[in-house]
């Protein structure tokens, strides 16, 4: 397969509404493959990809958000640069944030988040999701149209989000107008500053009034949370922990439902499925994460020389890891284009990653968008998809995020009859 030589994964706009072709181009040439502008190493094989996931010791995770789009902040030496990482830790992006963490600073951070996902938390959650999805569809039910991702998946993935970390509901406006998650309208204008430093101060002002005067609620239990060795963490420990949550779990969720969505007004069969036997749901969510992978590349740095599938990579490369590509492996999936509800296998898929660093929000995830759908399909019946933004059948026209880190539309205009 050729015809993607020339072609720029990270800038070029051609592979972002359907970059499926190129991956297999990619497997085509070997499922461990050099991207030849940026020297990325691209893996689009199943089992490469989760060797690489599975070995920390091997492959750091201090680069794994934008990977060769920062150049190095040191030049590699030797078969070993693991020395040469920790010495540059703090230039890495996002540096300060768990994601990029390695053992066994990891170890320890990743310890004090799962405080936070107790059985009794997310069962909270859970009822507060039931709650927020009829109250997010009441806001425009009536209409017979809504513009899914705007007006109701980035909305509520924050919210559960919010929630979660026992933000206070007279509180949930606030932080839905200024993480950009509101309907457009005047009062936008009004809030131009940095998300993430309205979610610091917020968190901040938060943690350090519940140590304070500690009360009953959630924000007192992660306020006093303590590291594994007994240590109490410093207050910026804990609210990089909860902001780094809202980036990890907003868009990422949001994709999700709008894929599940597109799906299902593309598909009435599929439609009438859900709608008759509703246990049915998990199942087309796997599916939809393994066809629509909402993280669409992942990276790691080569601290030790090494072979995967047969390819050399020497200590200090950049190693990209495609979900959408690798969910997509014929080796594991059989048809893998084919979105087929009863795969037995469908759980296997690389959507939440593997290993340490393993999506730990993904149990949230999945119920977010099993309840999502389930009171979508009560309220709105016959979804269909908007012709009039998006064309007939034969001409469909989406328009994906330019990005080659995350996957998903840019914005789904569905119409539905409303149901009550
Ligand atoms: C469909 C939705 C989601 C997808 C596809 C997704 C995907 C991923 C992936 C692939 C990783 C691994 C990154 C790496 O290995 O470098 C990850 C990590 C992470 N995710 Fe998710 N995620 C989703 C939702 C969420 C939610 C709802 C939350 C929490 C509210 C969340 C919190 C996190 C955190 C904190 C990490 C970092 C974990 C660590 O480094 O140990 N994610 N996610």
């Amino acid at each position: 397969m050729s015809g993607f030589e020339e072609v720029d994964f990270f800038t070029d706009e051609s592979l972002v509404a359907d970059p499926y072709p190129y991956y297999e181009s990619l497997r085509a040439r070997c499922p461990v493959q050099a991207e030849p502008h940026h020297g990325a190493i691209a893996v689009t094989g199943y089992d490469e990809a989760t060797e690489i996931y599975r070995d920390s010791a091997t492959f750091s995770n201090a680069n794994c958000v934008v990977g060769p789009m920062v150049e190095l902040p040191f030049e590699p030496q030797g078969d070993d640069i693991g020395d040469l990482i920790e010495r540059h830790r703090d230039q890495f992006p996002m540096y300060e944030h768990l994601v990029t963490f390695d053992p066994p600073q990891h170890t320890l951070h990743r310890e004090l988040l799962k405080k936070l996902f107790t059985p009794r938390r997310l069962k909270e959650n859970e009822e507060f999701m039931w709650r927020l999805a009829d109250r997010q569809i009441d806001e425009f039910l009536a209409q017979g149209k809504v513009e899914i991702m705007s007006e109701y998946a980035q909305p509520f993935a924050l919210l559960v989000i919010a929630d979660l970390l026992g933000v206070p509901e007279e509180d949930h406006q606030t932080f839905r107008t200024r993480l950009g998650a509101q309907r457009p309208g005047p009062l936008d204008e009004e809030f131009t500053g940095n998300p993430l430093e309205f979610l610091e101060e917020r968190f901040s002002a938060y943690i350090e009034d519940r140590r304070r005067e500690p009360g009953q609620d959630v924000l007192t239990s992660l306020a006093n949370a303590r590291f594994s060795d007994g240590s109490l963490p410093e207050v910026i420990d804990v609210v990089r922990i909860a902001t780094f949550l809202f980036a990890a779990g907003q868009d990422t969720t949001a994709r999700l439902l709008t894929s599940a969505l597109q799906i299902l007004a593309e598909r009435p069969d599929l439609q009438r499925t859900l709608r008759e036997e509703r246990d049915q749901i998990p199942a087309f969510v796997e599916e939809t994460l393994r066809m629509e992978s909402p993280v669409k590349s992942d990276f790691r740095l080569a601290r030790k020389t090494t072979t995967i599938g047969g390819v050399e990579i020497p200590a200090g490369s950049t190693v990209m890891l495609l979900p959408g590509a690798v969910n997509r492996d014929p080796a594991r999936f059989e048809c893998p284009a084919e979105f087929r509800m009863n795969r037995g296998n469908v759980r296997e898929h690389l959507a939440f990653a593997r290993g340490n660093h393993s999506c730990p929000g993904a149990p949230l995830a999945r119920v977010e968008a099993r309840v999502s759908l389930e009171r979508l399909l009560d309220r709105l019946g016959d979804i269909t998809i908007s012709e009039a933004e998006h064309g007939t059948p034969d001409a469909r026209r989406f328009t994906y995020e330019p990005t080659y880190i995350l996957r998903g539309h840019k914005a789904l205009h569905l119409e539905y009859t409303p149901l009550g």
